[in-house]
């Protein structure tokens, strides 16, 4: 019998749950743990598991340089990290979103705020995106940690964001209106195939998505026109990407006013633009979806087979 871990941190052993997904892989023989990659007291033996599948609830911005170390150990023994260990510290860095606007992927205005940055820096870097209303978070950061929404006159949305930067680097970007109404649209793609894709939106006003400020989530129709941009714009992303057969990748989206260089895509006088491209521990939202559980699990034992150098 093949087995996996679903990696989480330990402080989340107790409460990740995968139980479709589990349930999908014991049909095709394969056994799976859920595994903390920062336990204090043993080290799991990675070597044992057939495949190691990162979680979203592997919290790891507070430990990050533990993180790093567990991949390196990973990579030096050799053990079966799905998406590899330089794609997760690629992924990890929001840098990367720079890299594929350089290629021709449509980001919100976006500049960064070097770490220790001062008061005088911090108001150049805000203004030179000529927005008035800007979104900051930090470099090394998920679900919505530390991400604020800044007016670029007022002074004390200022001085936070020279305390947020003091001892690392920032990520400051055009306030998308439209994620308070369109929300943020998530697609999953398994082994470089389309598979399913969610609308993530909060009611309560809260600009950030996330369930932890009260943000929904809903399947996403894909057959219909919108539907469709967002696909096609997702699928080119994830395709300039520098790195390919991807296990899984989830690739949000939202929809915003176009600028002139933006893409030809338009939808009702909007056009897709990258949130973020997730390939080192995203939600992959196969709860609630059979089928999505399913494809997770057939892409698992196929990504094993061919590991092990077996046809498919
Ligand atoms: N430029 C933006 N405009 C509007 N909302 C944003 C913007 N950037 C981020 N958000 C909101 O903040 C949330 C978290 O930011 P995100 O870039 O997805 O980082 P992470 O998920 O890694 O914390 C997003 O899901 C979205 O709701
Ligand atoms: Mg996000």
């Amino acid at each position: 019998m093949k087995q996996v871990a679903f990696v989480v941190a330990a402080s989340e052993l107790e409460d990740y749950k995968i139980t479709e997904v589990i349930q999908e892989l014991a049909k095709r023989d394969i056994s799976a743990e859920i595994v903390a990659f920062d336990e204090d007291t043993a080290s799991p033996d990675w070597g044992k598991y057939d495949l190691i599948l990162p979680t979203p609830s592997l919290d790891y911005t507070h430990q990050y340089e533990r993180l790093l170390q567990w991949v390196a150990h990973l990579e030096k023994t050799g053990a079966a990290l799905a998406n590899p260990g330089p794609v997760i510290r690629w992924n990890t860095h929001k840098s990367y979103l720079l890299q594929l606007r350089e290629k021709g992927i449509s980001l919100p205005h976006t500049g960064v705020i070097q770490s220790g940055s001062t008061m005088e820096q911090v108001v150049a870097q805000t203004e030179s995106l000529g927005c008035k209303e800007l979104v900051v978070k930090p470099m090394v950061g998920a679900s919505g940690k530390d991400t604020s929404r800044v007016m670029v006159d007022n002074k004390i949305d200022l001085e936070n964001i020279v305390k947020l930067c003091k001892d690392q680097e920032l990520l400051v970007q055009e306030f998308i209106p439209e994620i308070l109404t369109c929300g943020e649209f998530s697609l999953i793609f398994f082994n470089g195939v389309f598979s399913h894709g969610v609308r993530k939106f909060n009611v309560t006003g809260d600009f950030r998505i996330q369930g932890s400020y009260g943000g929904q989530v809903e399947q996403l129709i894909v057959d219909d026109e919108q539907g469709h941009v967002i696909k096609t714009f997702a699928q080119r992303a994830l395709q300039i990407a520098p790195f390919q057969n991807l296990l899984y990748a989830r690739v949000d989206v939202t929809l915003a006013k176009p600028s002139q260089e933006d893409s030809p895509l338009t939808l009702a006088g909007t056009t897709p633009v990258l949130m973020e491209l997730e390939v080192f521990e995203p939600d992959l939202f196969t709860g609630g979806n059979p089928a999505a559980a399913k494809r997770y699990a057939e892409a698992i034992r196929r990504r094993i087979q061919e590991n092990n150098g077996q046809k498919c």
